[in-house]
């Protein structure tokens, strides 16, 4: 497997990284769902295909599966990317130590506040970033940045810069991409009060407003807009990390072509997508693996 920098940040990732979140329609998340040692076994497959890049987040449940993983591998081999959903200094502090905590580690490569919809969302939550920098001087976590769910909040990171790295949601078919059109799901989580009171609904109620990745197609307006920011985010050399690649599964019956067309973006350094078993990252890695060299802009 192909590694490829992650913006200027000195991280070198696998072409393909492996995500722990996958939603299921219920809420739940999938990979929590795996026994500890199922889900360990899976990230040690991919490790030994090549990935090095796992993406987890405070929020998935996934730190007893990646714990029982990490005893296998040697630490600075995994670059580690996590997310908090904090919204200032004192909810970071606490959940990241949580995290070093829970996974039994002392630092890890990326920290990224979770999710941000929108710019002003961002502004409020901006004490939650500023105490990531302050945890990136402390030598806590390598990089810092966002996970982006809407378009404005995406064009921060051209504005910020201690800002190192963003995940950015991306398809072919433009489903489930960062909009500025948010839907009742969005527009209720991105006011900080009021997403505390939408995660504190049964799952039953939150997996009717959520929005469905196949009902969320952006307009190609807005898809192109995605595009050129992205492109422009990556000229000031930041890292960009593609995730959503089969729309959470809608276009599993499409997955080559998912596959090929993000990897074909010169923007977008590494991509993770979530593989829930052995034959999926085989499929993916052999579809990076056969299109490397192809590629421009990607160190070989
Ligand atoms: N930053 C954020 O806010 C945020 C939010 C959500 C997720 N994430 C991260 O991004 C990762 C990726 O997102 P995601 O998992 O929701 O969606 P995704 O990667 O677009 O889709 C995952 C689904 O694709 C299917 N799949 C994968 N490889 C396949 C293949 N070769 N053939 C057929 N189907 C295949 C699997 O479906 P089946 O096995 O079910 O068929 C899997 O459940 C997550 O795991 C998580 O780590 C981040």
């Amino acid at each position: 497997m192909r590694r490829v920098k992650l913006g200027k940040t000195g991280i070198e990732v696998s072409r393909l990284g492996i995500g722990t979140g996958t939603g299921l329609p219920s809420g739940h998340c999938a990979q929590a769902l795996m026994d500890k040692n199922e889900l360990a076994e899976l990230l040690l497959y991919s490790f030994d295909c090549g990935i090095n890049l796992w993406d987890t987040a405070f929020q998935y449940n996934t730190y007893p599966h990646i714990k029982e993983a990490l005893k296998q591998v040697s630490r600075k081999d995994v670059v580690l990317a996590t997310k908090l959903t904090t919204a200032n200094e004192k909810e970071t502090i606490r959940d990241f130590n949580i995290t070093l905590k829970d996974l039994n580690i002392d630092y890890v490569d990326v920290c990224l506040l979770h999710g941000v919809r929108s710019k002003i969302e961002f502004q409020k939550r901006l004490g939650a970033f500023n105490a990531m920098v302050e945890l990136k001087e402390e030598g806590k976590t390598r990089t810092v940045g966002l996970s982006s769910h809407g378009l404005s909040a995406l064009k921060c990171v051209l504005e910020i810069p201690e800002i190192d790295v963003v995940w950015a949601r991306i398809n072919y078919a433009g489903l489930n991409m960062d909009t500025d059109s948010l839907g009742i799901y969005d527009q209720l989580a991105s006011i900080y009060w009021l997403k505390k009171c939408v995660k504190l609904l049964p799952k039953r109620v939150l997996s009717l407003i959520r929005p469905k990745a196949d009902s969320q197609l952006i307009p190609d307006d807005e898809r192109k807009e995605v595009e050129n920011t992205l492109q422009n985010i990556h000229s000031q050399s930041k890292g960009i990390v593609g995730m959503k690649v089969l729309a959470e599964g809608v276009l599993r019956n499409d997955a080559k072509k998912a596959v090929k067309h993000v990897n074909t973006l010169p923007f977008v350094d590494s991509f993770i997508i979530g593989m829930l078993n052995k034959k999926e990252i085989d499929e993916n890695c052999k579809i990076v693996n056969t299109m490397s060299g192809k590629l421009e802009g990607v160190e070989k």
